[in-house]
């Protein structure tokens, strides 16, 4: 039975009947300090949990976060922190899910090495990494000329001139396919059998491919824009056709998929429309609010 609950994923997903589950689909929180609920490390000094003077003066050090900067033995310890969070639950992720079922994981680039080792350590097989290439996005790399004109050194302004500080313009994101071991003894085509999980759907994607670029490549790499109507609800909405794309992709209808950290509830809705069951879970009231009233 499909089911959305209020509240901490992990104490939740042991609610969750054992090999019940046959996809699990989670856009988790990167640890990036992206938002208040990013913020998975007790640095208190960095990011969102930043007491430095300059934190509190800027707003926009605030609203963005401060990058991970290796300053001290603290910042150092924000992705092991990660890693650690990550493998709290990761021993429920696996026991919740059928053989042979996938997991697909929205990850950060920055973080997505903690959380494949976490989910490796609990027992899953790292199968693969998927490139979702987006159509857009915000790309904040600052001109270092510009810098040196505010201090008014002309030279170096003139020197380092089409030179930046910060990071490439971030156009794909990486989703990490793991595989939940199949039983001993079997093969996978056994397993495919028994609990209809451990191959994947070529033709769906080949349908998906046509309709969004009119090419069939059926590569690890998907091309899906974003709708206008996949923007609003929640800080990082991601596209229903995309979910959709990756609950065919593994899945047959009637199937039960899992968001342990759904938001606005992306994979819930996409769920829905493809005729599968879902469980969600989800922390914040105002985006729980968004989930029922999407649903
Ligand atoms: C990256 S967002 C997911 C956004 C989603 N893809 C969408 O389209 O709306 C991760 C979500 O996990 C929630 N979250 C973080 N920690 C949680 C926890 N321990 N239990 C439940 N939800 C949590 C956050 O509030 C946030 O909405």
């Amino acid at each position: 039975m499909s089911r959305v609950e209020l509240g901490d994923s992990i104490e939740l997903i042991k609610t969750v009947e054992t090999e019940s589950v046959h996809l699990i689909l989670s856009d988790i929180p990167y640890g990036i300090n992206f938002d208040e609920w990013d913020v998975i490390h007790q640095n208190t000094n960095s990011a969102l949990l930043g007491k430095s003077p300059a934190q509190e003066k800027s707003s926009l050090f605030k609203s963005r976060g401060k990058p991970l900067n290796g300053w001290s033995e603290a910042d150092k310890n924000i992705s092991k922190e990660y890693y650690e969070w990550c493998s709290k639950w990761a021993g429920d992720w696996l026991r919740v899910l059928k053989p042979g079922a996938s997991c697909f994981v929205f990850a950060g680039r920055r973080m997505a090495h903690r959380c494949i080792c976490a989910l490796e350590d609990a027992g899953f097989i790292f199968k693969d990494m998927i490139s979702w290439e987006k159509d857009a996005a915000a790309y904040r790399a600052q001109r270092v000329s510009c810098v040196f004109e505010r201090r008014g050194d002309e030279e170096n302004a003139e020197k380092w001139t089409g030179w930046k500080i910060g990071n490439l313009r971030p156009l794909f994101e990486p989703i990490l396919w793991f595989m939940k071991p199949y039983p001993i003894g079997g093969t996978l085509t056994d397993n495919i059998l028994n609990f209809e999980l451990g191959g994947f759907n070529e033709a769906s994607l080949k349908e998906s491919e046509t309709l969004n670029t009119g090419l069939e490549v059926c590569s690890n790499v998907l091309k899906v824009k974003t709708e206008k109507s996949d923007r609003g609800l929640h800080p990082t909405q991601k596209a229903v056709s995309l979910m959709e794309i990756l609950i065919k992709l593994v899945t047959k209808e009637k199937q039960t998929v899992l968001d342990p950290f759904c938001g606005c509830g992306t994979t819930l809705v996409a769920a829905k429309n493809l005729n599968r069951e879902y469980i969600g879970f989800e922390m914040n009231p105002e985006y729980y609010k968004n989930i029922l009233k999407r649903l």
